[in-house]
């Protein structure tokens, strides 16, 4: 039996991720080429392949064998049965706020060997902070442990939502901004998770697809947070869900109030 060597993924992880930064910045300072994907607001600029692609050509020339799920279209199939490692890609996450603010961005990666959760990364690209770690290793900021949260409850904390669900008022979402301390909407599930995990918020909830939510759960399981779906079931890591991350008691609150319709 072949040992999986964590400790080369995650060097070599976080090499990737400093050429990563340099070429996400670079792209602040360059016109974009941007494309729509699924409606006006659903963006895609030439940075988010090329991240991709070199992520993609890293994985597969470090770790032959590898099998990738990108959002921007590198796709392996049967990754819900493989057995070996699989890697979940958001090579930019919050592709709007860095078309139009340049900042309030991250990229993201996951990482599963034989479907299991084993590590997952969050760049904040703009503070030059690498959020990292997994169950066996716990949560890291850069080379430092990441001090656990308290477990606050809703009305203790701030919350972000989806501007969407929060316009539509999704499932009883206003009544449940109106509960917490106040309402944040970052536009980036990656500095979303970041949020909870730091403690600057207690909840975080919207819609999401496997490439958004799959680094971020990793790392907040590994922090004794709640990483649910709105009708508090378990996350499936390839499909795309209402995903709430909370601490515990935050989440409790959450839900009830979205059962309250
Ligand atoms: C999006 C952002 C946004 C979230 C969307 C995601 P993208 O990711 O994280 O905050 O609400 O659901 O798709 O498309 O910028 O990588
Ligand atoms: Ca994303
Ligand atoms: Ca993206």
């Amino acid at each position: 039996m072949v040992v999986t060597d964590w400790q080369q993924i995650n060097a070599s992880v976080q090499t990737w991720f400093k050429e990563v930064r340099c070429q996400l910045l670079a792209g602040c300072e360059t016109k974009l080429q941007v494309a729509k994907k699924s409606g006006r607001t659903d963006l895609v600029t030439n940075i988010d392949k090329q991240v991709e692609k070199y992520l993609v050509t890293q994985i597969k020339q470090t770790f032959p064998g590898s099998r990738v799920l990108g959002e921007e279209g590198d796709r392996d199939q049967d990754l819900a049965t493989y057995q070996g490692l699989v890697w979940i890609i958001d090579p930019l996450d919050g592709t709007l706020n860095f078309v139009k603010q340049k900042d309030h961005f991250a990229s993201m990666l996951a990482v599963y060997e034989n479907g299991h959760e084993k590590l997952g990364y969050i760049l904040d690209v703009i503070n030059d902070k690498l959020y990292w770690g997994g169950p066996e290793s716990g949560v890291f900021c850069n080379t430092a442990r990441l001090p656990k949260v308290p477990d606050l409850f809703l009305d203790q904390g701030l919350l972000d939502v989806s501007g969407r669900m929060l316009i539509r008022n999704y499932r009883n979402v206003a009544q449940v901004a109106e509960k917490s301390m106040g309402v944040r909407v970052y536009g980036s599930a990656g500095i979303g998770f970041i949020h909870v995990l730091t403690g600057k918020t207690v909840g975080y909830c919207s819609h999401l697809h496997p490439w958004d939510h799959a680094a971020g759960k990793i790392l907040a399981k590994a922090h004794g947070l709640s990483v649910k779906s709105i009708d508090d079931n378990e996350l499936d890591v390839l499909s795309s869900n209402n995903v709430l991350v909370a601490t515990k008691n935050a989440k409790n609150d959450i839900i009830k109030l979205m059962r309250k319709r």
